[in-house]
């Protein structure tokens, strides 16, 4: 049976797609007593065959990023995937992962209302993503009556988080979503005793306690894992983050339908400014995404970002990508996290 007890540190790292979080990153995290994620965005990206055969390609990346986190991990932590429910393929890797015997599922960017379907006969931990208690209680419910299922843990994601978020747009570009930790203490409520993890912004051992104090049972970081040598996004990548201060961070309009937290590259700026780049190849990745329509592909963008292409590319992160300016080691990171946060 499958528990949160293997975690040591109460810390999980967020899954970042695509192609930022794979089983370099998502092992390293685990062998140091964390849960480590994979993102499973598109995840076949690096296949010869993705852009013909995604699917396939998608499936075979994902079973060898598992295994390869499980060498890392060394028996440690536990080893999570990250699958959005705005994506064409979230049963499928869902699925495969739990064949896998992955430890845990994490998955947002809708509600998950599914999942459990999805997981039956596996003793996968599953949790869903939420940004508001009213979200929590309507998860709850529904899984009680349609899967007679509680999630495992809840992953709360407040509005200074990196990637997609679950606000109103305008509620993010004016300051008036709820603060992290009040939205904490909400969720801890709906919650009743399923654990709860906070994201968005945490970033040292002070906020940890900060959202241990609110209730939680731990947090997710995610934008402070990139500055890692086992990150697995290109250095490229990394030197953009680096790179980065706080006035280079815009919310932007995704074509998953929801607003998102990242870089204001030269892409975004001129999507902003109204100009359209259709996409050249469309694999349907996206369900709400149309491929006549789209201001941009943003899977496309998201690979350019990989390869640290700033002209093209989309850098997701969070609100405090600006204090990041050195590169370090999850080794390094997670012992800092732990004597900050058990001072
Ligand atoms: C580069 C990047 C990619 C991300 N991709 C995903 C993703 O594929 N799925 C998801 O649910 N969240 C994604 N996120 C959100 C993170 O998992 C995490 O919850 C959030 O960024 C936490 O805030 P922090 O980055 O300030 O720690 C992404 C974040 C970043 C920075």
């Amino acid at each position: 049976m499958k528990t949160l007890d293997k975690l040591t540190v109460p810390v999980i790292q967020g899954g970042m797609g695509v192609g930022i979080s794979l089983g370099g990153l998502a092992g390293a995290v685990a062998r140091e007593g964390g849960m480590g994620v994979i993102s499973t965005a598109n995840i076949g990206f690096r296949e010869p065959d993705f852009w013909q055969n995604a699917e396939e390609a998608g499936r075979r990346a994902l079973r060898k990023e598992i295994e390869k986190a499980r060498e890392i991990a060394g028996g440690n932590g536990l080893i999570a995937i990250n699958a959005m429910v705005a994506t064409t393929n979230f049963a499928d890797m869902v699925k495969l992962a739990c064949e896998c015997g992955i430890d845990a599922i994490i998955s947002g960017a809708g509600l998950p209302l599914e999942l459990p379907e999805l997981t039956a006969g596996s003793d996968v931990l599953i949790a869903p993503i939420v940004s508001s208690g009213r979200a929590a209680k309507t998860l709850k419910r529904m899984w009680g009556k349609r899967h007679d299922h509680e999630p495992d843990f809840f992953v709360v994601e407040g509005s200074q988080a990196g990637g997609h978020l679950g606000f109103a747009q305008e509620d993010v570009e004016n300051g008036s979503a709820l603060p992290l930790m009040d939205i904490v203490a909400d969720v801890v409520q709906e919650a009743d005793k399923i654990p709860v993890f906070a994201a968005g912004s945490i970033f040292d051992g002070a906020d940890i306690r900060k959202a241990l104090a609110a209730g939680a049972k731990g947090v997710q970081i995610a934008t402070r894992f990139i500055a890692c040598e086992e990150c697995d996004a290109s250095q490229g990548f990394k030197d953009v983050i680096l790179g980065a201060s706080d006035e280079d961070v815009m919310i932007l309009k995704s074509p998953v339908g929801m607003p998102g937290r990242g870089l204001r590259t030269p892409l975004m700026k001129k999507v902003a400014a109204g100009q359209r780049f259709a996409p050249e190849t469309c694999i349907g990745c996206i369900h709400t995404c149309n491929p006549a329509e789209t201001p941009y592909c943003i899977n496309r963008a998201l690979i350019e970002g990989y390869n640290g292409n700033y002209e093209e590319g989309l850098f997701f992160c969070g609100s405090n990508v600006g204090r990041i300016n050195k590169m370090t080691t999850v080794k390094a990171l997670m012992e800092e996290l732990s004597s900050e946060w058990s001072k």
